[in-house]
């Protein structure tokens, strides 16, 4: 039997997912995990969180909603380790043990924190640094260390996230160069499909331009949603091409081949864009009702939440209390 797979992703503490990461990210993830001789760690990045936020109510609540989400999307936490970094001290005793290998001029290329600079010079700051914190400028440290306590090989992340995974390689090879080959130096997972779904504006569906279709509004307020999505202005009765079609490309991805071809044959007759919006909200609620169904029940239980985090962390601490032994032994911190 080959060697069994260790895939790895962290999920940052803030905002619950939408449509777009449901598609492009949540439901592939929890599909993956369910692959043969793969062993599949996900965690919530809280200690992440404190580089941007200091609302500790919002870090907390955050973390509960994002766990309430990802097992209402059907994470089986039987399959999957799922816990919280905050539960693993290991972790941040290995980032320490990282950043005195990491070298600060590797860090300072890091994109977030080249971007927080370029800004600041774009202001004509005297101190480029002005503002910044040691957890942003860290930050590509810790994330090192969330995947390099588990020995993950594999690590599903955004484009956006490539060079971290680059400068955690960089760190394993510079750990296993001076202290022996202990480390696992991971290799990222880049779906090229994530992301590409467009928001009701027509550009990608992100937060950050306030375009999203939400998982678990009710239904009511689901609908509202998708009689805001954008089209062009032709009429009813005039053929219409889904190729550029927000209703069409969201439809896509949530619906089964067939009545993908239905909805294209009632383009080509010239549908009335209020019908085709009627068409799309109707599969998606009904796409996404299950997941709302369970959402609305999980919240209720909190403790539930709580015992599953608790018992992923018992797994993950398994795991990572062996390989911080050897760590600890390699580089000489040990008994005499
Ligand atoms: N930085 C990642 C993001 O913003 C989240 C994250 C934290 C992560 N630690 C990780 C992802 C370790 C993969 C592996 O999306």
């Amino acid at each position: 039997m080959s060697k069994e797979h260790r895939v790895l992703t962290g999920i940052t503490t803030t905002g619950v997912p939408h449509l777009g990461n449901l598609v492009g990210a949540v439901l592939p993830a929890i599909k993956a995990s369910e692959q043969k001789n793969t062993l599949s760690f996900l965690f919530l990045a809280d200690y992440h969180s404190l580089i941007k936020n200091s609302d500790s109510n919002l870090r907390h609540q955050s973390s509960f909603d994002i766990a309430a989400c990802w097992l209402a999307c059907g994470l089986d936490p039987k399959k999957i380790i799922f816990y919280r970094q905050s539960d693993i001290p290991h972790i941040f005793e290995l980032a320490w043990i990282l950043s005195c290998l990491a070298s600060k001029g590797l860090l300072n290329r890091a994109h977030a924190y080249k971007s927080a600079t370029s800004d600041n010079e774009a202001k004509k700051m005297q101190d480029i640094d002005k503002g910044i914190n040691m957890g942003l400028f860290n930050y590509p440290v810790l994330m090192a260390a969330d995947i390099l306590m588990f020995k993950a090989d594999y690590v599903p992340v955004g484009q956006d996230q490539k060079q971290h995974i680059e400068m955690t390689r960089d760190i394993a090879l510079k750990f296993n160069h001076y202290y022996g080959d202990i480390l696992t130096p991971p290799e990222a997972v880049i779906d090229k499909d994530t992301g590409i779904l467009p928001g009701i504006d027509g550009r990608k569906m992100s937060k950050s331009y306030e375009n999203t279709i939400p998982i678990f509004s009710e239904e009511d307020a689901l609908r509202k949603v998708i009689m805001k999505i954008q089209t062009n202005s032709l009429e009813p009765g005039e053929p219409k091409d889904p190729s550029d079609c927000n209703i069409f490309s969201i439809y896509k991805a949530i619906s089964p081949n067939q009545k993908i071809n239905d909805l294209q044959k009632l383009y080509e007759e010239g549908v009335a864009w209020g019908q085709a919006k009627k068409v799309l909200f109707e599969e998606l609620n009904s796409f996404l009702k299950p997941f709302r169904d369970e959402y609305n029940k999980i919240i209720k239980d909190r403790s539930f939440v709580e015992k599953t985090l608790i018992e992923g962390s018992e797994k993950a601490l398994s795991v990572s209390g062996p390989i911080i032994k050897e760590v600890r032994k390699a580089i000489g911190i040990k008994g005499f």
